[in-house]
């Protein structure tokens, strides 16, 4: 990997957001854990130390060897990275008196030094602290201070160290991105060529080295990740990768045909598989969420690894891993207890047994996203919503039968067609409806009906770990209420899910 800026994380719930802020910049960057420090190479152009929900002050407290960084390369520490810096040198950290919580203004801005450059006076930054620097070590200078915090951002003379007391990489620092260039680019000295096209380039030149002229296998859910890690591996070694997409029965109407001709057009030597019915019997009579989970699992399992058999010579399993899978969270509240499970190899499924390439492993989604679109695949498949791995198994409340799958398809069907024609699809992150285990009266011309409850479900988000409901115009639900009755056999009512996440989560099991 080329030139890259190392963010070593204390547990801060930005981190993240610091590592897309410098990605944005077509810098390339990764997170590591405080307390496990790659080796230094000249690779690493510089260092941003994140924040932490810890305080300095406290007794086993994130720690790190600074002087293995200080003065070497370029080191910029964020609320509790330059309290870290100011408190290991010498300076004084103590609680803040006043709230040191939200807007602030930065004051007294020291356009001297390269970290301010082009920053305005009073520009808004975000704070986030419980403590607060009150002196700064012998050598280190205030460089802006704001009207209640005095220390918001420090040099160190004679190096390029800095320390701020705010956040310059949540959207409310207006000028964070500003400083983070200033940071990155003419500090640190990065070329911002890291673009989607160098990626895919250094990608694909790279999985041809590991994989040679090996045969790869790889499962395809018809989603974003696996279809752009898919590609990716079929620019680098062609039909030596044989892709494995399964019909299990629970896939959106029509999906499993669209998407494997998708797959086709874009050049996959892929294999269908209709296993609808072997799904159906795992599943027969089961109601409980985690055992449908289970059973989907394990039939997945079987299907892939009768498949597997049948190619000849396979090394590789390609899987569709992105980076937020990958990055070791930090614990901030002592070390978690690693429970070892001692998979018994033997009785593993032999694609199990597979080294494993994963080619998204460094990527957000919105990144993902992102060369999926630079490698030409439809945006029928890269702007889809994401869909749970066992499908709308866990979109019909309690136990599964055909009947059933088809009743929703026709509805979900309907739903997610209505927000595409009305230009709502793509406003929302995640649609979606969801068969109720309850009959309800109804009255149909002269007759009474005793039928289905369907739910609709459509949430904001934007990584699935929180979510809104999302105000959907009463019109368009009148609509779709309407046609959903009207059209599908065995449903006379539909209702909204108003519930966001938490409490609620965003499949109903
Ligand atoms: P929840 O319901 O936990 O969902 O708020 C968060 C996101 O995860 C998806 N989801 C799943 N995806 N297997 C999957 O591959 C599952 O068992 C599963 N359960 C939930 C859900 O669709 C949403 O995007």
């Amino acid at each position: 990997m080329a030139e890259q800026i190392l963010i070593l994380d204390f547990g801060s719930q930005y981190t993240q957001l610091i590592a897309r802020r410098v990605r944005e910049l077509n810098v390339y960057c990764e997170i590591h854990p405080f307390n496990k420090i790659p080796e230094i190479t000249s690779d690493i152009k510089g260092v941003i130390l994140s924040g932490s929900p810890c305080s300095v002050r406290d007794a086993g407290s994130p720690d790190l060897d600074l002087d293995r960084l200080r003065g070497k390369l370029p080191l910029l520490g964020v609320c509790y990275g330059a309290q870290l810096l100011a408190n290991k040198y010498g300076g004084e950290v103590l609680p803040s008196e006043i709230r040191e919580y939200g807007r602030a203004n930065l004051d007294d801005i020291d356009l001297h030094y390269g970290l301010l450059k082009e920053m305005t006076h009073g520009s808004q930054v975000w704070m986030s602290h419980g403590d607060t620097i009150k002196s700064l070590p012998g050598g280190f200078d205030v460089i802006a201070s704001t009207a209640s915090v005095k220390v918001a951002a420090f040099k160190v003379q004679g190096e390029e160290t800095y320390g701020i007391q705010f956040h310059p990489e949540v959207t409310h620092s207006l000028e964070g991105k500003n400083l983070l260039r200033n940071f990155v680019v003419h500090i640190c000295g990065c070329a911002q060529d890291w673009t989607s096209d160098t990626f895919i380039d250094t990608t694909i030149a790279q999985l041809k080295a590991k994989i040679g002229n090996d045969n790869v296998v790889m499962g395809l859910s018809g989603g974003v990740d696996s279809s752009v890690a898919a590609t990716l591996i079929h620019r680098a070694i062609g039909k030596n990768l044989y892709c494995v997409f399964v019909d299990n029965g629970l896939l959106r109407k029509n999906e499993y045909e669209e998407v494997l001709e998708s797959y086709k057009t874009l050049g996959l030597n892929v294999i269908g598989v209709d296993a609808k019915q072997r799904f159906y019997d795992a599943l027969a009579g089961l109601s409980d969420p985690e055992a449908k989970r289970k059973a989907i699992g394990r039939a997945f399992i079987e299907v892939f690894d009768d498949e597997a058999h049948k190619i000849e010579g396979v090394k590789w399993l390609g899987q569709g891993t992105i980076y937020p899978d990958v990055i070791e969270s930090v614990s901030v509240k002592g070390p978690s207890a690693t429970i070892k499970s001692h998979h018994n190899v033997g009785g593993l499924p032999d694609f199990m047994k597979l080294s494993v390439v994963e080619p998204l492993n460094t990527l957000f989604k919105d990144e993902v996203r992102e060369v999926g679109r630079a490698l030409d695949i439809p945006e029928t498949i890269i702007g889809r919503h994401p869909f749970p791995g066992p499908g709308l198994a866990i979109r019909i409340l309690g136990d599964i039968t055909a009947e059933k799958v088809k009743t929703l398809q026709e509805v979900d069907y309907i739903f997610i067609q209505g927000l595409k024609d009305s230009g709502l699809y793509n406003q929302v992150w995640q649609a979606g409806a969801i068969l109720l285990p309850i009959q309800s009266v109804g009255v149909m011309g002269d007759e009474r009906t005793y039928e289905k409850v369907v739910a609709l479900r459509a949430v904001g988000s934007v990584d699935g770990m929180t979510a809104d409901w999302i105000h959907l115009p009463y019109e368009f639900l009148g609509k779709m209420s309407n046609e959903i009755i009207n059209r599908v056999k065995g449903v006379n009512r539909v209702v909204y899910d108003i519930s966001s996440k938490p409490p609620a989560t965003i499949e109903w099991e």
